[in-house]
């Protein structure tokens, strides 16, 4: 079997976008309303790969709710918030959608939010935050989601970069073990940024109020009710398809995070296109995404997707157990008739060590359900068996990244289901031209390992650069393989095509679904006054599927105790860097293994933490270095010798 020869209608598809991209994206783009209907699907000479959609002009929020409220979906359902963690269950029509988004739009140029301004958003799973998210598309400004497990640092170098006029925050969030003070973080991000914004938003949550800051910091709903007492609602502004319509910021191989920049026409295009050809999913389905509204995952597939496509969009405020137990999933994909549940390997890692026979499922009337789709990280093959059989309905992994907004490969259920091959990702998406490239760049046989490369240019919705820095863009992702953009995913296509992704070739890991840099905990590291260096890998963990351990060496003359050193360094990742990181080990070592050179020998440390065979390299410093990482690792449970 080759590509051409798969079942369904994947191959004449994924062929005529190769063929003919300029006719395939104008055709796809007629999903959409637009103010002014682009004439041209791609300017390549325009940004650091060219752009989509130049001519074009839109708004996302008229796509997204507007024309809904204004035509037959006026009544129908757009968001089922569920909130196990504070017992709410709301749901909002795309009227009333209309109606919240068009009045908070209002306070915010109040607030003298217009076109292009930033607005950072620091807020849980709550549907202010969609009306937040929404109301500054609908004002052609743009917005930037920080998820709510980043600490006040994470957050101060957002508001520096983005440089916000605005923040929307809510007062607190809600983990199943605690509530989470947001307000106090943001009141320290914004005394540690240089950038101040002019006024917050102030979303008071009665599980955790806030102190409101004299002269900047206004009450949400107060704010909300004001303009909506004065008659106030702002309309859709029509913006450049190549505007941007919100920047997303994701760890880079630096400590300094990167600012994806989303736009608006071809993002829309390419979402709308992904609803019914690679979810299956039609207008008027319940589409349920159990993400976070931080991450791009939340930003696609619960926000604009969904809303775009006509869908009743779930946002879900718990967890995948504990919230209050392993069922819950399938109790919400009952209650609201879910067609598509997407979410993280993790999460069904979590539901399957509670609830290994899937007892939990049979209490649920599943029948309108039909694929559940997993992304994020390596979906295990134990773990999708286990899905596969339990739920008896397709289990598709696919893969993406913050940077593509959308997947850059899957299998496709709208054009018929392709053979599944567990472990891999299945076959890319239209625009995408995928190729695996050695270390010279050139592209490798069929079943050979090496860097996955995208050939330039990439698909509509895929980032059209990094805010604020073409160069930054041209420097981390198109420098390295000249015509290609660098995925830094490793992995392999087999003879049909298909895509298996094995893992990254930098210093990012994928904590529970959580990207994080390991280059940015070892800055964190670094900074304690008693740590002379350090190194941070990812270890396997069967729940989380790696997490963070740190080894560091300390600086001479150090006498304190090490245990007491070792939690001041666990709690000051989680201080610097946000709960998120769980990064929970710290060793002590009296040295780092190194190469003659003088690198760090962190691929072979990992081997040693994930019990895998490793081989003394040729070029190491001093072997008992690599020795004593063992035995350190032995002493806390981890390991094998070599
Ligand atoms: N605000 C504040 N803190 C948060 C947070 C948020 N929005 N999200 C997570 N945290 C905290 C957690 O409370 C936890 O803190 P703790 O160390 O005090 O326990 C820490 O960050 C780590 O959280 P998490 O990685 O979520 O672990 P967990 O043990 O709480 O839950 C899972 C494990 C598997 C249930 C959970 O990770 C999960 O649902 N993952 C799915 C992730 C996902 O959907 N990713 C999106 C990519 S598609
Ligand atoms: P993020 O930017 O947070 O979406 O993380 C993107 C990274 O997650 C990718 O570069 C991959 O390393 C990893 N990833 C995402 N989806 C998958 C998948 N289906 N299989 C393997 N790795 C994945």
């Amino acid at each position: 079997m080759t590509r051409a020869s798969l079942p369904g209608r994947y191959p004449e598809i994924y062929e005529s976008a190769r063929r003919d991209p300029e006719a395939f994206w104008l055709d796809a783009a007629r999903a959409l309303d637009w103010a002014r209907a682009p004439e041209r699907a791609f300017a390549p000479d325009s940004g650091p790969y060219g752009r989509w959609f130049p001519d074009g002009t839109l708004n996302a929020c008229h796509n997204a709710v507007d024309r809904h409220a204004d035509g037959a979906r006026a009544d129908q359902v757009a968001i089922r918030y569920d909130s196990p963690v504070t017992g709410t269950k709301r749901s909002i029509t795309y009227r009333a959608l209309r109606d919240e988004v068009a009045v908070l739009a209002a306070a915010l140029a109040d607030l003298g939010v217009g076109k292009g301004d930033r607005v950072i958003l620091y807020m849980p799973m709550v549907p202010e935050a969609l009306f937040g998210m929404l109301a500054c598309a609908r004002l052609g400004a743009v917005h930037s989601v920080v998820f709510g497990g980043f600490a006040a640092n994470e957050l101060a170098v957002r508001i520096e970069d983005a440089a916000p006029k605005v923040v929307l925050a809510a007062s607190c969030g809600i983990e199943p073990n605690r509530v989470v003070a947001y307000k106090p973080l943001l009141d320290a991000a914004i005394a540690a940024s240089r950038h101040k914004p002019e006024a917050c938003l102030i979303l008071q949550r009665p599980q955790g109020p806030a102190t409101l800051v004299a002269g900047r910091d206004r009450d949400w709903a107060e704010a909300v009710a004001a303009a909506r007492a004065a008659g106030r609602s702002a309309a859709c502004v029509p913006v450049a398809a190549t505007d941007p319509l919100y920047i997303l910021y994701t760890s880079g191989t630096t400590g300094k995070p990167k600012g994806v920049v989303r736009d608006t026409g071809g993002y829309l295009v390419a979402l709308a296109w992904s609803m019914p050809n690679l979810y299956g999913v039609q207008p008027g389905e319940t589409y349920f995404c159990a993400s976070d509204i931080g991450w791009v995952v939340g930003h696609s597939y619960i926000v604009y997707a969904p809303l775009l496509h006509g869908c009743t969009t779930v946002l879900y405020e718990g967890k995948p157990v504990g919230t209050p137990d392993a069922g819950a999933f399938w109790r919400v994909v009952a209650e609201y008739g879910v067609v598509c549940l997407f979410t993280a390997p993790t999460a069904l890692r979590a539901i399957k060590k509670e609830d290994s026979a899937g007892a939990r499922i049979a209490d649920h009337d599943l029948s309108a359900f039909r694929t559940l789709f997993l992304a994020g990280e390596r979906a295990d093959p134990d773990s999708v068996a286990w899905a596969e059989r339990v739920l008896g309905r397709p289990v598709i992994d696919h893969w993406w990244q913050t940077e593509t907004g959308w997947p850059i490969a899957g299998n496709p259920m709208g054009l018929g289901l392709l053979p599944v091959k567990h472990g891999s990702t299945c076959v890319p998406m239209p625009g995408y031209r995928v190729e695996v490239l050695d270390e010279g760049g050139k592209p490798v046989p069929p079943g050979t390992m090496g860097t996955i490369a995208i050939r330039l240019p990439l698909p509509p919705g895929c980032l059209p650069t990094l805010w604020g820095s073409d160069e930054r863009m041209r420097s981390s992702y198109l420098a390295t393989f000249p015509g290609y953009y660098d995925t830094s995913d490793a992995g392999v296509i087999d003879a049909d095509g298909y895509i298996t992704v094995l893992g990254r070739t930098d210093d990012i890991i994928n904590v529970a679904g959580h990207r994080l840099s390991t280059g940015g905990m070892e800055a964190v590291l670094a900074s304690h006054p008693d740590v002379a260096e350090c190194a941070v890998i990812g270890i396997r963990d069967a729940l989380k599927g790696e997490v963070p351990c740190g080894f560091v060496v300390l600086k001479a003359g150090v006498d304190r105790p090490t245990e007491a050193i070792e939690r001041e360094l666990v709690a000051k990742v989680r201080d610097e860097i946000g709960p998120v990181a769980a990064f929970k080990l710290a060793l002590t070592v009296p040295r780092l293994p190194k190469t003659r050179s003088g690198k760090i020998l962190r691929a072979t440390m990992k081997r040693i933490a994930d019990h895998e065979p490793w081989t003394m390299p040729a070029t190491i410093d001093d072997a008992a270095a690599l020795d004593e990482i063992g035995d350190s690792l032995k002493g806390r449970g981890i390991g094998a010798a070599q």
